[in-house]
């Protein structure tokens, strides 16, 4: 009898702190994609400057960052998460969800490329830009409220 009300009890537990991190991850979500976009944009602007400065190793160490975010970010974008907390997604993200998260890995995978090639490419800003920068607005035209 003692076993089965120990049971019941850890199964309640359970179930309370499961709907309690639901409802506060709502919130942790949205702010905490929105800290990994802040990072990114930081990030980006990093490996700018020292990729101009010819600053190559440190270069591709964000550049692996970066990588990184825009992974983790591919699990920031759960249904619960279309509003509040001023997010500035906008509804097209889960209308088009393939699409949205096949950016969010080309965009990843880009990183790879340029870490690859930036050492060697004749157009430093043009390589910058073909690989990093143009996934920003290709993604954020789309998919993030203008601002
Ligand atoms: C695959 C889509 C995608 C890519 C790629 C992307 N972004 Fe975003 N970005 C978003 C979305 C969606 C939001 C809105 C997030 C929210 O508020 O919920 C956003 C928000 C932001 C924000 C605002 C964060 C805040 O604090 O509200 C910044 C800054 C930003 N992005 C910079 C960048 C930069 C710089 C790049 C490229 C290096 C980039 N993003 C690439 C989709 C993307």
């Amino acid at each position: 009898m003692k076993i089965i009300r120990n049971i019941f009890f850890v199964v309640l537990i359970s179930l309370f702190s499961v709907s309690t991190y639901a409802e506060m991850s709502e919130e942790e979500i949205i702010k905490g994609r929105k800290s990994l976009f802040s990072k990114n944009y930081r990030t980006a602007k990093r490996v700018d400057i020292l990729s101009k400065d010819l600053e190559f190793e440190d270069a591709k160490k964000y550049m692996l960052v970066m990588k990184k975010n825009y992974e983790d970010l591919l699990n920031y974008f759960p249904e619960n998460t279309k509003e509040g907390f001023g997010t500035q997604s906008l509804p097209t993200i889960w209308e088009n969800k393939d699409e949205f998260n096949a950016l969010m890995q080309k965009s990843a995978d880009d990183l790879i490329q340029l870490a690859n090639l930036i050492e060697d490419a004749d157009d430093i800003r043009g390589t910058l830009k073909k690989y990093m920068w143009k996934n920003c607005n290709a993604c954020h035209s789309k998919f993030r409220k203008p601002h």
